[in-house]
This record gives structure tokens, sequence and C-alpha cells, in this order.
């Protein structure tokens, strides 16, 4: 069933209309002054379709959509060795929880929550040599788009009160899991999350992880059969932190989402698609993106189940 474009604009309109129970986030300052009645889908197939309804052009800030290319480019750099650091399991907690840390020894669970994505800011650190902007030329070399850049006021802004953040990270180096300077780790975690993207950059830059060879839309390799493998793994089980189970069961994806209100979500073999929708559910995740996705799939079939 691949008739997507009278699909995707009849349940927009339907989801457009409903009541969303969601609310922006604000523990961020800056991401407050967001029009909350923004509301965008674009999909992206491997056959070269694109459609999009809404504000799909539109920047807004991707937050933890972000930690699927530091992940990227953190397992590029360092193989298999990478799991030494971050491991690969479900937290079933809050996505900036300070919890199983202790437990853990400051191991993070994921790369998908704060704590696992401020270890793989800390090894990108230790090997690139400018880390804002080469991971910003990394980023625009996947998604094909010289279009990109960081937001300095929503990195300041989360500088200002990213408390947890801090705790996390100075936490983990307590352990031993940290070894660069904690101040330098967070700036650039901050700044990483603060990138903005259209609903159409977010679905054409991952559609690398549905295509047969994981390439660019350019054709340049971006991860091997077997990293892509684990990356759409670790999606599906942990892109949506303490509601990955509630996203698989409902949606059917391998997916993630960010506290500005977007989510991606990929159909190995068959498409990317983004959704933003700026209203939270009490997990940090977008109310009606995840409403959008369940009709979605449903509609067309078409969950990896
Ligand atoms: O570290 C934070 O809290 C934010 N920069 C990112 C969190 C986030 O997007 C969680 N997503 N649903």
């Amino acid at each position: 069933m691949e008739n997507y474009s009278k699909i995707i604009e009849q349940i927009y309109s339907d989801v457009k209309n409903m009541d969303d129970i969601g609310t922006v986030a604000s523990y961020i300052p800056e991401l407050a002054f967001v029009d909350a009645n923004n509301f965008g889908v674009h999909l992206s197939t491997i056959k070269n379709q694109q459609i999009g309804f809404g504000n799909v052009y539109k920047k807004f800030s991707i937050q933890s959509i972000s930690k699927i290319l530091t992940l990227t480019l953190a397992y590029k750099l360092k193989g298999e060795k990478l799991w030494d650091r971050v491991d690969v399991e479900p937290s079933g907690n809050p996505f900036n929880s300070l919890l199983q840390l202790e437990s853990d020894q400051g191991k993070p669970r994921n790369p998908f929550i704060n704590a696992g994505a401020i270890v793989i800011c800390d090894i990108l650190i230790s090997h690139l040599k400018n880390p804002k902007e080469d991971f910003l030329n990394f980023y625009k070399e996947v998604s094909n788009s010289q279009n990109l850049k960081y937001s300095e006021k929503v990195a300041q802004s989360e500088k200002k009160t990213g408390f947890r953040n801090i705790a996390l990270c100075n936490f983990i180096k307590s352990f031993g899991n940290i070894k660069n300077d904690v101040n330098d780790v967070l700036d650039f975690y901050f700044y990483t999350c603060s990138i903005e993207m259209s609903c159409k950059e977010l679905s054409n830059t991952f559609l690398f992880l549905a295509n047969d060879n994981f390439t660019t839309t350019k054709n340049t390799p971006v991860l091997t059969i077997s990293q892509a493998k684990r990356i759409n793994a670790i999606m599906l089980t942990c892109g949506f932190y303490d509601e990955s189970g509630e996203f698989a069961f409902r949606v059917g994806l391998p997916g993630k989402s960010g506290v500005g209100g977007g989510i991606i979500a990929v159909h190995p073999n068959k498409y990317c698609i983004a959704v933003w929708s700026p209203k939270l559910n009490k997990k940090g995740n977008s109310f009606k993106g995840m409403l959008f996705l369940e009709k979605f799939t449903s509609k067309t079939a078409s969950s990896i189940f």
C-alpha cells in the first residue's frame, strides 16, 4: 500500500483538528517561545517520493534527534569499542534521570538518554580536532545540506539552566567515564542539541538509515550494514526513553524524538518520516507527533511488524 500522499493528507487534517493535551518544553527557556500551533509532516522514500504537509520547511530545535548523528559519528570513529563506554539497554527511566548511574558505575544504559549522549560527546571530543565545526561538517555531509547551523540562543539558554546535565556529566566523571573537561563536554553537548532543521531536512537526512547501502542521497556511505542494524535497533528499543515500549507498540518503527517536538521514524527499505508538533506529553515526546505516526503506520500497514 503506497498511496502515501492521500493518506498523509487525511491523517494530517484529522490530527490537526484534535485537541492537544501536551505542553511546550520550557525547562530550556528559549524553547518556550515557539508557536505551539506549528504542525508539519514530511515523508521521504527510498524511491525518491517527497511528500509534505503543513510546516515542512520551517526550522525548529531538533534537540535529542541529534543524538542519532553524534552516535553515528562516534561509532564510525571508535567501532565496537564504543560499547565499552555506553550500553545498549532500554533505561525505562526519563531521559534526564541520574538514578541508574550509581548502580551501573557510570556506564549509561544507552546512547539516547542524556547520560549516554554526554559520554558520546566526550568520545567525540577525544577524536575530533574542532568538535563543533567537525560535527557540523559531518552533519552537512549526511544531510546534503549546507544550510545547517547551531542556535547560539538555544545552546546558551540550555547552558544557563542545564543543571541536571551538569550533574550527570560530573557524576559520570566521578566514575572515570568522562575523559575530558566537563565544561568542554557539556558545551559541545548543548550545541549538538541546538541544531535547527525542518521536517523536510530531517526526513531526507535520516533516510540513510532506510536505504539498502546506508548511504546519503548522494551515495556517500555513512554506516556498514551491521552498524545500521544496531543503530536502528537502539532507536526501536531506546528512542523514546520510558515511552520506547509504547512507541514500538503503537507505531512499530525505529525512531527518535526531541523536546523541540520533532520525531523521526524509519522504515528500513521504505522510508523516513519526520513529524513536528511542539507540545509534548508527560514523557517528553510530541503528543500529536506520536498520534500522527500511530495512525500513519496503521493506515498504510507499514510498521516493521
Ligand atoms: O539535554 C536535554 O535535556 C535536551 N537538550 C535534549 C532532551 C531531549 O530532546 C529529550 N527528548 N525527548
